[in-house]
């Protein structure tokens, strides 16, 4: 309880230097999640999950017993959390992508009950994943969310290590439960041979075959790409990760102190094998997605990275910069820019899949 509250105040208070939702190396430690961690040869069921009973980020009671018949991937996020949980987000939209057609639900706990409401919640999903139905995002309350981790096993610590840069890059878990409520897997988020053991359990458990198939270039463009695999979601937030702009031909400083100037190979490389070459100054870590992208697109989102210019556009005299509700990139207005007429103000997209999926649901974008 103490430990909570020391983590709830921390993580209300800054946003930094926090390791969120346990889980860290797969240290054995008697009553931790992480210690069960791994591929096992198995889906013996591992221990029964919590009962629990949360708001989702569609205003719906969600309680374990409405989760039974259907298996879930559990994880645990709060959504102003700068370092660890962006990876696990988007290891989770990967693994969604992964599961098309899978009869399966996804849930990420918030353990950040002050300010993680439904409605927050309901941005968060749209900018990460905005049309994916599989998702439920639960807001937890002070009172009930150390029953929650203590029932997963799931620890929140604050990190105290002096070199905090690199220590506050943790992986952390995903629960498979199954359609009885029993959890059958734990994965650390930040192996491949989990991710892929999750993949593989999860398709065991619901018996499905679906999304199986060999990678299959999706003939879209590098912009829409870059906006459904995600990219977006960190790469327009500069405290995150750069920005990639104007990129093609500049020197960048590595963590490793060498430098390396940009050229196609080091984009392809940048998505496919992130942890080679890492810029320097990034405590968050970008998510690999190889084998999650078809060869073929792949050259066309290198490309579209390659060709982007420096500036969001060049700006017209008397054009401003506006900040897109969706994806958060900087668009300029005027005239011939896309935008829309909104409860009395005029909001400006980026491209027509944003100012699309704005015109669906504008409140989960107002904030
Ligand atoms: C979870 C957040 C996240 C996501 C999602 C993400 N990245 Fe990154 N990316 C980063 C971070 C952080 C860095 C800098 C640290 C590093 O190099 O690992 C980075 C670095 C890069 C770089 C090197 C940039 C430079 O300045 O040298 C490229 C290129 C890149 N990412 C492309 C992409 C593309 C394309 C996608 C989508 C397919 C993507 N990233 C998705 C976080 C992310």
């Amino acid at each position: 309880m103490k430990l909570w509250g020391a983590i709830l105040i921390a993580a209300f208070l800054s946003s930094a230097l926090i390791v969120v939702g346990a889980i860290v190396q797969r240290a054995p430690s008697g009553s931790s999640v992480e210690a069960l961690a791994g591929p096992r040869k198995t889906l013996d069921p591992l221990f029964p999950a919590p009962p629990f009973a949360f708001t989702s980020q569609r205003g719906e009671q969600v309680t374990s017993e409405k989760l039974r018949g259907q298996p879930y991937v559990a994880n645990f996020i709060f959504t102003t959390c700068r370092t660890v949980c962006p990876l696990l987000t988007s290891k989770l939209v990967q693994a969604q992508r992964a599961l098309t057609g899978v009869e399966v639900r996804f849930v990420s706990f918030s353990v950040d009950p002050a300010h993680d409401t439904p409605e927050v919640l309901a941005a968060y999903a749209k900018q990460w994943a905005p049309d994916e139905a599989r998702w439920l995002l639960l807001a937890t309350t002070p009172t009930t969310l150390p029953a929650l981790a203590a029932g997963f096993h799931v620890t929140a610590e604050k990190n105290t290590a002096p070199n905090a840069i690199d220590s506050v890059i943790h992986s952390a878990v995903f629960v498979l439960v199954d359609g009885e409520g029993q959890v059958r897997g734990v994965y650390d988020s930040d192996h491949r041979e989990d991710f892929e053991a999750l993949l593989r359990d999860t398709r065991t458990l619901t018996r499905s075959r679906a999304g199986e198939k060999v990678l299959a270039a999706t003939g879209k463009s590098g912009d829409v790409l870059y906006h459904e695999l995600s990219c977006v979601a960190c790469h327009e937030r500069p405290e995150l990760a750069p920005p990639l702009r104007g990129l093609l031909g500049k020197t960048r400083e590595m963590e490793a102190s060498n430098l390396v100037t940009v050229d196609r190979e080091y984009l392809r490389e940048s998505i496919v094998a992130p942890d080679l070459k890492r810029v320097r100054g990034y405590p968050l870590k970008m998510p690999s997605y190889d084998g999650l992208i078809a060869d073929e697109d792949l050259t066309v989102l290198v490309d579209w990275l390659a060709q982007r210019p420096l500036e969001a556009a060049a700006v017209a005299d008397d054009a401003t910069l506006e900040t897109d509700p969706v994806c958060h990139m900087k668009v300029r207005t005027g005239a011939t820019a896309l935008h829309v007429d909104h409860a009395g103000h005029q909001v400006w997209f980026c491209s027509e899949l944003c100012r699309d999926r704005f015109v669906k649901t504008p409140a989960a974008f107002d904030q």
